[in-house]
């Protein structure tokens, strides 16, 4: 059989970090002393009382067997408990949030649960692939919001055609955003539900960076009054407790919208392994032990390090409110890959090409604050050395 991969795959967007990936393993394979600032993955462990819980819960045989299909009933009920502490926002933990097997799940299933073959999806562009890939798997058009420096990195509803958004069912937001790091204040996220509610479209809001905040938290969009209406939002255990690999989120939204959202994971998946849904009850329940806090701490002080070493060698940066990325300027006249490519030749430090994350990302590169304090020091060092 001559294999040819399904139109839905070949609809996907060209890789473009292939020759950057290639350039990084060949450093490390050389012995060089490379710094990634690449990936959004917390290099600390989960804090240990969450892990403690996790080994009595994979004592218990009741965990052993099929998880219950909207996720285990406490785990639901700490996450809202949690909702209503963190945004005063009071959530059914019955009707209105599902555990999810990690955000990254929810926001790929979800287009199933809302397009039809040729409706539009609006994804904003720089970000997450997720958005896009999943609106294609679902038969939808894709539609990007160009997210840049004028507008603040939020998108201009305004300057969506009026014919697209006739047509669009579903719209993606992201805040705190991946990759530019902005915020979105609450009175943007009453412009989109004001839209979404005149154009009948259900906002996905991905809130997976909620938690990771340094002075202020940010807000969710169900502190619009109606939001519930035409939103769901997206969290994550991921970042906030450095869980990335067990796997563990939550949707909580539109009662209509999560239930068809249960309807689709019934018939793809079983669910998360319910001890990981006892131990992530238990790190929810402690999200405001010092444990917690003391990430952030940590990654304030790798911000500061990073955002005030680069702005003293002229580069232009805006210090983030929220995750842990930095969205820095391109050299004036050098664009995003080759910024990526010269820091890594010549600094043996890796970054992400904005441009690779959509087209208005071009002039920027993105950096993680996933290394040490001393590391970021020592980047910043190299990076002075670099003449462009
Ligand atoms: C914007 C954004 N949303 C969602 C996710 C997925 O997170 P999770 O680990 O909860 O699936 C990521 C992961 O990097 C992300 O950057």
């Amino acid at each position: 059989m001559a294999f040819t991969k399904s139109q839905r795959l070949q609809q996907l967007p060209p890789y473009l970090f292939v020759e950057i990936d290639k350039a990084k393993r060949a450093a490390v394979a050389a012995g060089k002393d490379v710094i990634n600032l690449g990936v959004g993955d917390p290099d600390q462990p989960t804090p240990k009382f969450i892990i403690e819980r996790m080994h009595t819960a994979t004592e218990d045989p009741k965990n052993h067997r099929y998880p219950f299909d909207e996720g285990v009933p406490e785990f639901r009920r700490q996450a809202a408990a949690w909702f209503a502490r963190r945004f005063g926002v009071t959530v059914d933990a019955d009707k209105q949030l599902i555990t999810l097997i990690g955000s990254k799940e929810g926001i790929a299933k979800l287009p199933l649960a809302v397009l039809n073959p040729g409706d539009v999806s609006l994804v904003p562009q720089p970000g997450y692939p997720v958005y896009n890939a999943a609106s294609i798997f679902a038969g939808g058009q894709v539609h990007h919001m160009p997210l840049t420096h004028g507008n603040g990195w939020l998108p201009d509803l305004d300057a969506i055609p009026a014919g697209v958004a006739k047509s669009a069912r579903l719209m993606f937001l992201n805040y705190p955003n991946n990759p530019t790091a902005a915020v979105a204040p609450l009175p943007f996220f009453a412009k989109a539900v004001a839209f979404a509610k005149r154009h009948d479209i259900l906002i996905c809001q991905d809130a997976a960076y909620s938690e990771m905040w340094y002075e202020t938290p940010p807000p969710s969009i169900f502190q619009v009054p109606g939001a519930m209406d035409v939103a769901v939002e997206m969290h994550s255990l991921s970042k906030t407790f450095n869980m990335t690999g067990w796997r563990l989120g939550f949707a909580v939204g539109n009662e209509a919208v999560i239930a068809a959202l249960a309807q689709v994971k019934s018939n793809m998946d079983s669910g998360q392994f319910n001890a990981i849904q006892q131990a992530g009850l238990a790190a929810i329940a402690g999200a405001d032990r010092p444990e917690v806090a003391g990430l952030r701490d940590m990654y304030r002080q790798r911000r500061d390090a990073l955002v005030d070493g680069l702005t003293k060698l002229g580069w232009k940066v805006d210090r983030p409110a929220a995750t842990f990325y930095v969205w820095i300027r391109c050299p004036e006249g050098v664009d995003s890959m080759t910024t990526t490519r010269r820091l890594l030749a010549e600094a043996n430090v890796v970054t992400i090409p904005g441009v690779g994350l959509g087209k208005p990302g071009q002039g920027y590169i993105r950096a993680a604050l996933t290394v040490a304090t001393e590391r970021i020091a020592e980047a910043v060092e190299r990076i002075a050395k670099v003449n462009f």
